[in-house]
């Protein structure tokens, strides 16, 4: 019999956070620390292990901004090595991504990094679960970030392997087609609200893939992540790692899917399975100056929801569900905008 679920799945653009009374003071006041894990983040954002995103400057640049870089995968053993001693060097948090290979085992399992991300496009996988519970066994004391998974039994499946950091969003990314070529996917909100719902206290969610404005974080984190991922937001700045192009005098940064055609050729990839695309962002100079304005419009949700901390926030969150109509007077609308 055909299933279906109770529920209409939610993305960000289908809810606004309804304003609560609010006895703030001031915004600068409002505390955005959180943690993953064991780590403690003075601001809850982490920079995508992409390969146009996070490189060693992108960690250094978002760890000195409170935040961290998770480092992406796809370099020799050498240069991932190199990243990791800059980054402990510059004293900001050292995360580093593996996928399922022997090799990646044998690299997480010996780590001394603060944490491990075992990253696959379909993260409530068979293959996942034993590659966490032997990366566990061989490393106690580790973070172990895993994903990513959209469902609430997925979740549990990873933490009884032994993750303790969920990362959740399959097919919401800016440069994803996942959801196009395979048919599945869960709308990001609802999933981080049913993952949230799913796992004891003590695990952390990070909410990947889907941000577009400083707002939309606000609400991944009203509704229960203790840090949003992002890609498409950082990759236009000097720290990102894609390439600079100028194109009639205008900059851009490359920007690219890791299930691109163009990173599947790179990788010799006999069967591509492709489900993502390659894209340009507007250049947009140092990813502090990024940083400030997400953390601005952070303070200002955390204000209008009346919330100090985190945990305020995610108690007093009260979400509406809106119409198309609404989406377009949520947007600047003004006919005759300069
Ligand atoms: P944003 O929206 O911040 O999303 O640009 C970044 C996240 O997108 C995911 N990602 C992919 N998903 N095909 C996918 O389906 C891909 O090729 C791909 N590349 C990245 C990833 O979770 C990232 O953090």
């Amino acid at each position: 019999m055909v299933r279906f679920r109770q529920h209409t799945g939610l993305s960000c653009d289908d809810v606004l956070l309804v304003p609560q009374h609010s006895t703030i003071g001031s915004r600068k006041d409002v505390d955005l620390s959180t943690h993953i894990g064991n780590l403690k983040l003075r601001l809850p954002i982490l920079a995508s292990n992409m390969d146009t995103v996070c490189e060693d400057d992108m960690a250094i640049a978002m760890g000195r901004a409170g935040g961290a870089g998770v480092l992406h995968r796809f370099a020799d053993l050498n240069t991932q090595s190199e990243w990791i001693r800059n980054c402990r060097e510059a004293d900001v948090p050292v995360i580093i991504s593996v996928g399922l290979s022997e090799a990646d085992f044998s690299i997480a399992a010996m780590s001394t990094a603060d944490a491990v991300c075992v990253d696959v496009a379909h993260g409530d996988h068979a293959r996942v679960i034993d590659i966490i519970k032997r990366i566990r066994e061989h490393n106690p004391n580790i973070d172990i970030i895993a994903g990513n998974v959209a469902t609430g039994v997925g979740a549990k499946r990873l933490v009884e392997a032994g993750a303790n950091i969920i990362k959740v969003g399959i097919g919401p990314g800016s440069v994803c087609s996942t959801r196009a070529v395979s048919g599945h996917g869960m709308p990001q909100l609802s999933a981080v609200i049913e993952v949230k719902e799913s796992v004891a206290k003590d695990i952390s969610i990070i909410a990947d893939g889907g941000a577009r404005y400083p707002g939309d974080l606000v609400k991944y984190l009203a509704a229960g992540a203790d840090a949003v991922m992002l890609g498409s937001l950082l990759a236009g700045t000097d720290e990102a790692a894609g390439e600079r192009i100028v194109e009639h005098g205008v900059a851009y940064k490359l920007f690219r899917g890791m299930a691109s055609r163009e990173v599947q050729k790179e990788r010799g990839s006999q069967n591509p399975r492709v489900e993502g695309v390659t894209a340009k962002v507007p250049y947009r100079g140092p990813v502090g100056d990024t940083l400030n304005n997400l953390e601005a419009g952070i303070r200002s949700g955390f204000s209008y929801s009346g919330s100090n901390t985190l945990c305020e926030l995610q108690d007093a969150a009260e979400f509406v569900v809106v119409t198309g109509n609404t989406l377009k007077e949520s947007h600047p609308h003004h006919p005759y905008r300069l």
